[in-house]
């Protein structure tokens, strides 16, 4: 299928060890107070803080500080921003992170003059267009998988309520610029990177498996996704191997910068059911999203059996001789499994800290969109996450 659509992405990318220097220049475009946002202990150890305030206050900014934002950010922490935001007159939000940290951006930037109303409610359970003032939002990225840097998704935990959901913004929530310097990655901890690869990666498939068809995006997407496989290989052998951790950067950025959903119906159950895991748990996102898309790919392939037959042979280089498609088909799934094996990436719920007591309100909670193969009922979620033990 060949849909139309339009194309368009604000965000600036500056790419590279030396990308950093472009902080000032950018700075030039934007009023006096600047929010520094980053979370808990990362960017302060390797260094990186102490580069980013030393630029902000060369370039002559005030400057507030959020720290302490939580994977999984809440939506108090969000809060907490919105207020400072407002406090201060805050005309820059500068993300230093991970995907949780621009999140967090983004929301706050919407939050903030949102008046009299709560904007989870709003923007992220009614999905109401913003009218209200928003603040430009920038980002240092530190963690790759999510793809936040350059798009307009932010995805938010409401703690009381126990609902984790992701809202995509239009382009003026996007970051206005980003800066990528893959070194920042090198001090990422294995687990966190495997995790933030198989985000990626899951981002494509979440795409890919949408259609039957093999148009451009598609051909985009196997790239993507071979280029991840093959450089997660190298990074685990070799944490800081520049070109491999670039290349898994890069990677993360297009999977997610809307270009690989172009034409596309895109299906993004998985994410559904990872964001209430989420919820529950509180696990690392892409932990969630692999430990989810192995039963959930063998629940549905049958209905799109020309595609997974396509990526296992053209993904995973899966020989079709003597074979019916549903081996082949079938044989794609395995050589993703064996991958998360090899890469130590984590797929049994327990080990995410779910309990089987959890699963039906999980299940219950978690929103079908019914875009992909086959549209999900709420038991088959709940037999999909029961696999998962
Ligand atoms: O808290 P700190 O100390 O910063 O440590 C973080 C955090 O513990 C650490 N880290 C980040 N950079 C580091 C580093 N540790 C050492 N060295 C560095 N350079 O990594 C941990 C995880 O960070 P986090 O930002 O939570 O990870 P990620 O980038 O995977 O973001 C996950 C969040 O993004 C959402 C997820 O649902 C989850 O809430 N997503 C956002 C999307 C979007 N905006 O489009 C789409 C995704 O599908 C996803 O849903
Ligand atoms: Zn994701």
């Amino acid at each position: 299928m060949q849909l139309d659509f339009s194309y368009y992405n604000p965000t600036t990318i500056h790419f590279g060890k030396n990308s950093l220097a472009k902080l000032n220049d950018e700075l030039s475009h934007y009023g006096e107070t600047v929010m520094l946002m980053y979370g808990r202990n990362a960017i302060k150890s390797n260094g990186l803080y102490d580069e980013v305030i030393a630029i902000l206050r060369h370039a002559g900014k005030n400057i507030i500080e959020l720290s302490g934002v939580m994977p999984n950010p809440t939506y108090k922490k969000m809060m907490e921003g919105a207020q400072l935001v407002r406090e201060h007159n805050v005309s820059l939000i500068l993300a230093v992170g991970g995907g949780s940290v621009i999140d967090c951006a983004k929301g706050i930037s919407v939050s903030a003059y949102c008046e009299n109303e709560d904007p989870f409610q709003k923007y992220w359970v009614e999905y109401q267009e913003v009218k209200n003032k928003i603040i430009p939002v920038a980002s240092i990225l530190t963690m790759v998988g999510t793809g936040s840097e350059m798009n307009g998704g932010s995805v938010i935990t409401h703690e009381d309520t126990k609902y984790k959901i992701g809202r995509v913004f239009p382009a003026n929530v996007f970051p206005k610029f980003s800066i990528l310097n893959p070194e920042y990655t090198f001090t990422v901890s294995q687990y966190q990177m495997v995790s933030g690869v198989f985000d990626t990666m899951s981002h494509l498939m979440e795409q890919y498996f949408s259609d039957q068809g093999a148009n451009t995006t598609d051909y985009l997407i196997e790239s993507l996704l071979k280029s991840s496989i093959d450089n997660l290989r190298i990074a685990l052998k070799n944490p800081s191997d520049y070109e491999a951790r670039s290349n898994l950067m890069w990677n993360a950025t297009l999977a997610l910068n809307t270009l690989t959903g172009l034409s596309k119906t895109q299906d993004w159950q998985v994410h559904m059911i990872e964001h209430q895991l989420g919820a529950y748990t509180d696990c690392a996102h892409g932990m969630g999203l692999a430990a989810i898309s192995l039963p959930y790919y063998r629940f549905i392939y049958k209905f799109g059996i020309d595609k997974f037959v396509r990526f296992a042979t053209q993904v995973w280089g899966i020989s079709t001789e003597g074979k019916t498609q549903n081996q082949i088909a079938l044989e794609g799934i395995d050589a993703l499994e064996h991958f998360t094996k090899e890469c130590g990436i984590v797929t049994s719920l327990e080990d995410l800290g779910a309990t089987r007591e959890m699963l039906p309100e999980i299940a219950q909670s978690t929103t079908i969109i019914g875009r992909g193969y086959k549209k999900l009922t709420t038991k088959d979620v709940l037999d999909i996450l029961e696999a998962c033990f």
